[in-house]
């Protein structure tokens, strides 16, 4: 059975550094045996979360629960911005989950990358950890990517990381990602029996 892995974009900014991170990233997940899919908000930004079932129409929202409806496994991306996670992934997990077609993920696992200046986006990874714990989802502990000065280590335009340390980092997160959301398809797929 194959292993489908989410990427969850968490910037609309053009050029973004984590989207192209997120990227490549699900590069190597598909190197990995995995498949991997992804809703990019430079081309599908969502609308903010208003709790409207009529705003739920939208294309991107509509995407956003399909891919989740089907996924085993989730890639968070978010830059840090003020020391926080971005607004543009916060507002895609309230979405996610919502009662207007949003999902159930609890049981599945989830990866986190992301960027930004000297201490990459240590910040917005202890956000993602907590809502993530709150949606009663499971984050992967061992291996996470946040890569410092990403501005310096990736590129946008093609995607594209020049930074080997971050590169080798992204191969093992990718590897990790797809063995251990198999672990939790078939412990899903167990307690479902
Ligand atoms: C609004 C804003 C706030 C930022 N705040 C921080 C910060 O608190 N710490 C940090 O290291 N970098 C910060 N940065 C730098 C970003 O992390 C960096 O530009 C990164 O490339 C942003 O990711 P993006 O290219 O995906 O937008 C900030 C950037 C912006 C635009």
């Amino acid at each position: 059975m194959s292993i489908k892995i989410v990427g969850v974009d968490g910037a609309v900014r053009e050029g973004s550094k984590t989207r192209a991170l997120l990227e490549v990233t699900g590069e190597a997940i598909v190197r990995n045996g995995g498949a991997f899919d992804w809703l990019s908000q430079a081309t599908e930004p969502l609308p903010i979360f208003d709790g409207k079932s009529q705003t739920a129409q939208h294309p991107a929202v509509q995407r956003l629960f399909a891919l989740s409806r089907d996924a085993d496994a989730f890639i968070l991306s978010s830059p840090e911005y003020h020391g926080s996670m971005s607004g543009a992934l916060k507002n895609a997990l309230d979405w996610m989950t919502s009662d207007f077609g949003g999902v159930d993920v609890s049981g599945k696992l989830f990866g986190l990358v992301g960027g930004g200046g000297a201490m990459g986006n240590s910040g917005a990874i202890v956000q993602m950890m907590m809502a993530v714990r709150s949606m009663h989802g499971w984050v992967m502990p061992d291996v996470m990517v946040s890569a410092t000065n990403i501005w310096e280590a990736v590129e946008s335009s093609p995607a594209r990381i020049v930074d080997d340390k971050l590169m080798a980092r992204v191969d093992v997160f990718a590897a990790k990602v797809v063995g251990y959301a198999s672990r939790f398809q078939e412990m899903r797929l167990r307690m479902a029996a």
